[in-house]
């Protein structure tokens, strides 16, 4: 079976014959970044929270009783009230009246190793049980992988929507596919690079993790993070790609003195690279301009400044503009394009950052393995 053929809200209202009076389990990722001053904790972006609404809102309209269960940040297995899920459930109250939702399933050390007497106690009581938490379904986690061994359940509609968007956008893209990769860790993106490199038509490679490329290339690279024990992955990359790979051609960064500079690939002693540079920004906006279809995950520089704001802001701008099919990944470049202003513009923002890397690769996950499995 493929990953795209999991159990819909559908199934399950069939498998249980009517969701009237039933009560249902959904698991959401409401891992939401968090702004705290003092005591007072606020919700920074709520977009995870909205993205579940339709399905919540479904299984309503259809008589049901939902309960909602999510982590949030990474208490490790402990009651840490700096991890409370009290600010969630009040915004989500404000969206969703009478929604329960239970306490951080990361307190329990259950829900990371995946117990199954935590299972249970998720279970008892719920009739059914719907996974919508696409960016915690790469976690083999109790409460993405256990209750579908237990009660009848289903994908919710942002699971599935998400699923469609991206298996689409890796097994029948419209061509030229290409990729924009930035983000610090060349390390955390290997799978993914070794992986698009096969479907993808051209990769694109800004952020801190070009430096690490442009070390494999013999550039200097001053005092630009990087990672040397990637330097020679990132030459075996580049020496056995089929496809082609843009590097920057030039640099923006900060010299010794503090001074923000521009560089060719060659950076002096004591400069730190901070963003792509004008020359790259024109270029990597070209191949998002020219192709029909393109994935974006990872900054191309320090953004959040904005001396080092232009190769993010040229890449979400050509996202923005070009008539490709256009996904991002989630984490900070869905934040950079929020803040652009430009969240609007693109086809697909995808609402999980490591779930959609690892989807990409493998072509499935943890999370959709067991609805597939499910009883
Ligand atoms: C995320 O924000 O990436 C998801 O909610 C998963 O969280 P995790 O990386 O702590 O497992
Ligand atoms: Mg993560």
């Amino acid at each position: 079976m493929s990953a795209d053929a999991v159990p819909t809200l559908e199934d399950l209202e069939a498998a249980l014959g009517s969701l009237d009076g039933r009560r249902i389990l959904v698991r959401t990722d409401f891992n939401v970044p968090l702004e705290r001053d003092g005591d007072t904790v606020t919700i920074a972006d709520d977009f995870r929270i909205r993205a579940a609404l339709p399905t919540i809102e479904w299984l309503r309209e259809r008589g049901a009783t939902v309960v909602t269960a999510s982590h949030l940040g990474r208490p490790k297995g402990t009651a840490d009230p700096k991890y409370s899920m009290d600010a969630v459930r009040a915004r989500l109250a404000e969206l969703a009246p009478g929604v329960e939702l239970l306490e951080n399933l990361r307190y329990d050390p259950g829900e990371e190793g995946n117990d199954d007497a935590f299972v249970r106690t998720l279970v008892q009581g719920i009739d059914g049980y719907v996974n919508d938490a696409f960016g915690a379904s790469h976690r083999a986690h109790a409460s993405i992988v256990g209750p579908p061994q237990h009660v009848p359940s289903a994908a919710g509609r942002l699971l599935q929507r998400e699923v469609d968007v991206l298996l689409g956008m890796r097994n029948r893209p419209a061509r030229p596919f290409v990729a924009v990769l930035g983000g610090a860790k060349v390390s955390d993106k290997l799978g993914v690079i070794d992986a698009l490199l096969e479907t993808v038509d051209a990769l694109a490679i800004g952020g801190a993790m070009c430096f690490t490329f442009l070390a494999a290339q013999g550039n200097p690279i001053g005092a630009s993070l990087f990672e040397p024990d990637q330097v020679e992955t990132c030459a075996r990359i580049l020496a056995t790609a089929t496809k082609p790979i843009h590097l920057p051609s030039d640099i923006v960064g900060m010299d010794a003195d503090g001074n923000v500079q521009t560089y060719g690939t060659r950076l002096p002693d004591g400069a730190k690279g901070l963003d792509i540079g004008p020359g790259s920004a024109a270029e990597f906006g070209d191949v998002v301009m020219d192709a029909r279809t393109v994935f974006w995950n990872g900054p191309m520089g320090m953004f959040e400044d904005e001396r080092f704001a232009s190769g993010t802001r040229a890449v979400a701008q050509a996202m923005a503009e070009t008539k490709a099919f256009t996904v991002v990944g989630g984490g900070d470049s869905a934040a950079a394009l929020a803040a652009f202003g430009l969240d609007d513009d693109v086809d697909h923002v995808s609402t999980g950052g490591g779930a959609s890397l690892e989807l990409l690769e493998l072509g499935d996950l943890p999370g959709l393995a067991a609805l597939r499995g499910a009883r």
